[in-house]
Formats: C-alpha cells, sequence, structure tokens
C-alpha cells in the first residue's frame, strides 16, 4: 500500500505518476454502471431550457457556478441543434458530473475515501487533505470535447498552492479515444491563469504569464482500464478531442489542503467545508442534505 520511494522521486521530477491496477475492474465497473444509473434518472429538459433561454450564458454559468455542492450534468459543448435539441442521446451527449459526487452519491464515496488515497495524500506531503471536488469524465464517442491544456490550480486556486489531481481511467484511454497528455517537469513553471468569479456577476480568466505552453514537449498517458494518474496542480496537462467510436470514461477528485487559505473569489463554493479521506462515507451526505 503506498507509493515506493521510486515512485515518489519520478512524481517529483515530472509532475505526474502513472500507478497501474490502481482500481480493479470490478470497481470500475461500479463506477461505470452508478454513472450510468445516475445518467438514466437525469432529465435534460431544465438543462435544455437553461441552453435555450434568452439569458443564456448568464443561466449556464448559475447552473455551473452552484455546481461546488451538488451531482450536475455538463453537456458537450456539440450536443444541441440550433432548436435546443440534443442531437445524440441523452446517454451519448453529456460531457461530465460534477462536482460534488465523493460526498453525494455512496458509491462515489465509497471509492473516493479508499484508504490507499489517503496514504497516498500524506506521501506526498498533505497535512490535512481534503476532497474538493469530483467529476464523471465521458469522453463520449465522436464527440468528446478537447480539453486544451491547463494547470488544476488554476481552476482550484488556494495559497500555497496545493491541489493535486487524482485521475482514474475507468477504461482504457489510448491517443485513439483522447488520453491525458502532460508536460513532463512543467509542474516547476509557476501558475499560469486564475479562474474566478467576476465582480460584475459570471467569471473571468486572469492572465499571470501570457506565455505559450511548450506543446512540443506534450507526452501521451496511454493508460490501461483501473490507471490512477496523479497530476500536480501546476502541471500543464490537456487531452484532444475523441473522434473514435469508443468512449474514454475517467473519474477525478481534487483535493487540497485545509491548512492553505481558500480565496472567498474561487468559483467552487460548498455549503459545508469539504472533507478529508477519513470521513465515514454518507456523513457529509446528510449534512448537506
Ligand atoms: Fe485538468
Amino acid at each position: 500500500m503506498g507509493l515506493s520511494v521510486e515512485q515518489l522521486a519520478t512524481y517529483e521530477r515530472d509532475g505526474f505518476l502513472v500507478v497501474e491496477n490502481f482500481a480493479t475492474p470490478e470497481e470500475c465497473e461500479a463506477l461505470k454502471q452508478r454513472a450510468e444509473e445516475l445518467v438514466a434518472a437525469f432529465d435534460p429538459q431544465g438543462m435544455i431550457s437553461i441552453f435555450t433561454t434568452k439569458e443564456q450564458t448568464r443561466a449556464s454559468d448559475d447552473y455551473f457556478l452552484e455546481s461546488g455542492d451538488k451531482v450536475r450534468f455538463f453537456f458537450e459543448e456539440d450536443a444541441f441543434a440550433p432548436d435546443g435539441s440534443l442531437r445524440q442521446s441523452k446517454e451519448r451527449s453529456i460531457n461530465k458530473i460534477g462536482h460534488a459526487l465523493h460526498d453525494l452519491d455512496p458509491v462515489f464515496d465509497r471509492f473516493s475515501r479508499k484508504p490507499e488515497l489517503a496514504t497516498i495524500a500524506e506521501q506526498i506531503g498533505y497535512r490535512q487533505p481534503l476532497l474538493l471536488q469530483s467529476m464523471y469524465i465521458f469522453k463520449q464517442p465522436n464527440i468528446g470535447g478537447e480539453v486544451t491544456c491547463h494547470q488544476d490550480a488554476t481552476f482550484l486556486y488556494t495559497e500555497p498552492m496545493t491541489v493535486t489531481g487524482f485521475w482514474f481511467a475507468l477504461e482504457d484511454a489510448t491517443l485513439e479515444n483522447g488520453c491525458l497528455w502532460a508536460i513532463p517537469g512543467g509542474h516547476k513553471t509557476g501558475l499560469k491563469k486564475r479562474f474566478a468569479r467576476a465582480e460584475t456577476g459570471g467569471t473571468k480568466m486572469e492572465v499571470l504569464d501570457d506565455s505559450p505552453w511548450p506543446d512540443e514537449r506534450l507526452v501521451p498517458l496511454e493508460v490501461k482500464a483501473g490507471t490512477l494518474v496523479l497530476l500536480h496542480g501546476l502541471l500543464p496537462h490537456m487531452s484532444y478531442a475523441n473522434r473514435s467510436p469508443k468512449s474514454r470514461h475517467a473519474y477525478a477528485v481534487h483535493v487540497v489542503d485545509g491548512t492553505a487559505r481558500y480565496p472567498a473569489e474561487n468559483w467552487l463554493r460548498r455549503e459545508m467545508r469539504p472533507c478529508g479521506f477519513g470521513t465515514e462515507p454518507g456523513a457529509v451526505a446528510t449534512g448537506l442534505a
């Protein structure tokens, strides 16, 4: 259990670490099946009205900004026809589910609070690891959108920087279906952008360093289902669009340290303080209900 000295050194050097066979096939299947059930129970009508209303930007901003302590469904950019109807089935249109699956859904809660994750968090230096957000990412066949090169600390900002991504491949991630790409050692450069709530409502992107990413240094992280990829909060990473007929499901949780400052202007807000790995499954869900 936990990472070896060599693995910790690799993580320190590269800013990411690939840990094969972290989750069992049964665990991957359980998360996929639960996501399928959540999508089946989701009625997209409310979302469709958000995308077709006159105040579209405002409404979709609010839907996103209020999702920090909820289970909400986000569509692929290309999901809607001009008349507001879905081009493909609901099941094939959703980009991701976020951002409090780990607190509100028992299946994701259990997986997110595996003791092995707490051990790794401690090994990479967390004093008070808090599960801040979770995402189920579908990377749908044919229409799964590109995620451009970014640092997670842009979106999950603390002072000092403490965010780490724990990214789990639930299906094989390949060059064809839009695997992750990262710049080894890129976490040693500073934060380039900060995403926050704007004073006037909505959100803003503050540019701290406008130099381009050295794209030529990106390497693909093709991994098997069950693999954990640890991602340092300052690591530049991305994924290309999925134009293949195969989906690329992944689940990710992001952890911050409770000892760091969490600014009020961060986009992600929660009614309750985020809880750590040691929290009893379901305890937070009860509190949020
Ligand atoms: Fe990311």
